[in-house]
């Protein structure tokens, strides 16, 4: 062997060692990079957070509908129990343990948040006793209104007035601040959260794309708004700033006449239109959830919608308000990874929508999603704090997923994509960064209404810091809207 050749070979592994050492340099620097980011990320959204403070002395009322909510994994309770489905369907009511499974995958496969009633109280018993053996299945108060309630009083609410049925011992897990409008009920209904996390596996057939959750009960009190009928008469009293209305999912396919259920409606609608009459100035919310049956979502969208001021909603829920808006119909299930400028649009849509002659007079949609929060308000409305709020929206999401108030950034990521653009129509379209110094991105904007007139509006978008360590999904959207709206009043 030649020296020639020796000093070649010499020189080849010398430039792999730097290539490589190169390659290791270049990985260290970008996952540093990434860090930084994500540090800054955070930084920058609780200096925002911080600059605007709760008004102690706000009242609000809410209602409807409360129960134990038991936390469970889907392993422990169908994943290692039974084999996947051979087909999945969206059941709308679920009477069988087939059904159950299909209706389960069908959500699953596309990482879809739903909830369902059983008709069978068998079945739905089989559920809670597997429920009850897993190793980390937790038991918490539930339903919207109650999570929403203490929500508000963690975050310095003086004074919740809640309209919800339920037992001492439920109460004595609300925050003190948090005033009950019924008398205690002996026991109270359960709710079954089957969580999933990221990737999980059903056998080699369904992998979810995402975290989320399937919710079923057999809760036959709530559906009927029962917590209704006193809730005016303490209301009036108690002079609310704010109504939020939430809970009527609830009664979606619930198997009883729609007839008797849109006159429960009717009640409620008579009882905000009392309430704002009695209280010009009072602002009204409605929480969205996940509905299926259309005869019920239509008559909440023609009765109680004309009267609201704003509306929070996840994706699926804007996709579904939005496809029954333009098609007549719902969506099943939609992208759970939808881009920032096909959210906006949908907004901008059901803006003027719910701002024609007949349909309303909606000033503020809130629209929480994996990756982003984005608000749009119209200017001139009384809502403060836009920046602040979405920033807000924005923290409360990881902190609720990962169960954390403090946000540890190595259990976080960003899946916003780096810069989005503002809308999907070619006119007036714009491109946007996420700068991780200025994270919340707002803007003016007029959008032009049906009737030919237009608005001058104000929107914010803010990246989530994406928790990546998910301990619980259910009563997220409600933590992520009541935060999204305590500095806004
Ligand atoms: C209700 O569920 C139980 C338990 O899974 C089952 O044995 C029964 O057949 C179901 N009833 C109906 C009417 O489907
Ligand atoms: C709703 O209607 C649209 C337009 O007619 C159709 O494309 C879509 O498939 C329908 N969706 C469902 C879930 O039926
Ligand atoms: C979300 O709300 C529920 C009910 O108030 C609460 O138990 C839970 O801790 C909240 N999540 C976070 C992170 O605050």
């Amino acid at each position: 062997m030649g020296s020639i050749e020796v000093s070649r070979k010499v020189w080849v592994s010398a430039a792999a060692v730097v290539v490589l050492l190169a390659a290791y340099w270049y990985e260290l620097s970008r996952v540093d990079d990434l860090l930084v980011r994500l540090e800054m990320t955070h930084e920058s959204l609780l200096h925002i957070e911080d600059s605007v403070s709760v008004n102690p002395k706000t009242k609000i009322a809410i209602g409807f509908g409360s129960c134990v909510d038991v936390v469970a994994q889907t392993r422990d309770v169908l994943l290692d129990r039974y084999s996947p489905p051979k087909v999945a369907k969206p059941h709308d009511i679920i009477e069988t343990r087939d059904e159950l499974l299909e209706a389960f995958a069908y959500f699953f496969q596309f990482g879809a948040a739903a909830e369902r009633y059983i008709k069978n109280s068998t079945l739905f018993a089989e559920l809670v006793a597997a429920a009850n053996t897993g190793r980390h299945t937790k038991r918490t108060i539930g339903g919207n209104a109650p999570i929403m309630a203490s929500r508000f009083a963690k975050e310095g609410i003086g004074e919740v007035l809640l309209a919800a049925q339920m037992s001492a011992q439920l109460q004595s897990q609300l925050p003190s601040d948090v005033v009950l409008s019924c008398p205690h009920l002996p026991s109270d209904d359960i709710h079954l959260l089957l969580e999933y996390p990221l990737d999980e596996k059903w056998e080699n057939k369904y992998v979810s794309p995402r975290a989320n959750r399937f919710i079923v009960h057999n809760d036959n009190k709530n559906p009927l708004l029962h917590s209704l009928d006193t809730f005016y008469e303490k209301a009036v009293d108690f002079k609310p700033d704010l109504v939020i209305v939430s809970g009527l999912q609830m009664m979606d396919n619930f198997p009883i006449d729609i007839e008797i259920r849109k006159q429960r409606i009717e009640v409620l609608r008579q009882s905000l239109i009392d309430l704002r009459t009695n209280d010009p100035k009072v602002r009204i919310h409605f929480e969205m959830a996940s509905f299926a049956e259309e005869a019920l979502l239509k008559t909440i969208t023609d009765r109680i919608f004309p009267i609201v001021d704003s509306i929070g909603l996840n994706e699926q829920e804007a996709q579904n308000l939005y496809n029954l808006y333009v098609y007549g119909n719902l969506s099943v299930v939609s992208d759970p990874y939808p881009r920032v400028a096909l959210v906006l649009d949908q907004m901008r849509h059901l803006y003027s929508v719910l701002n024609s002659d007949s349909a309303g007079q909606l000033t503020r949609i809130h629209v929480h999603t994996l990756a982003f929060q984005a608000i749009l308000m119209r200017k001139g409305s009384n809502w403060k704090a836009l920046m602040a709020s979405s920033a807000k929206a924005a923290l409360t999401a990881h902190r609720h997923t990962c169960g954390s108030e403090v946000i540890d950034v190595n259990k976080a990521k960003l899946i916003v994509d780096e810069s989005f653009s503002t809308t999907r129509s070619d006119s007036n379209k714009r491109r946007i960064g996420f700068d991780a110094k200025n994270p919340v991105n707002c803007w003016d904007e007029s959008v032009s209404q049906d009737n030919g007139a237009t608005h001058q509006t104000s929107i914010c978008v803010a990246p989530v810091l994406v928790c990546t360590k998910v301990l619980q999904t259910g009563g997220g959207g409600d933590n992520v809207s009541a935060a999204g709206l305590v500095l806004q009043i």
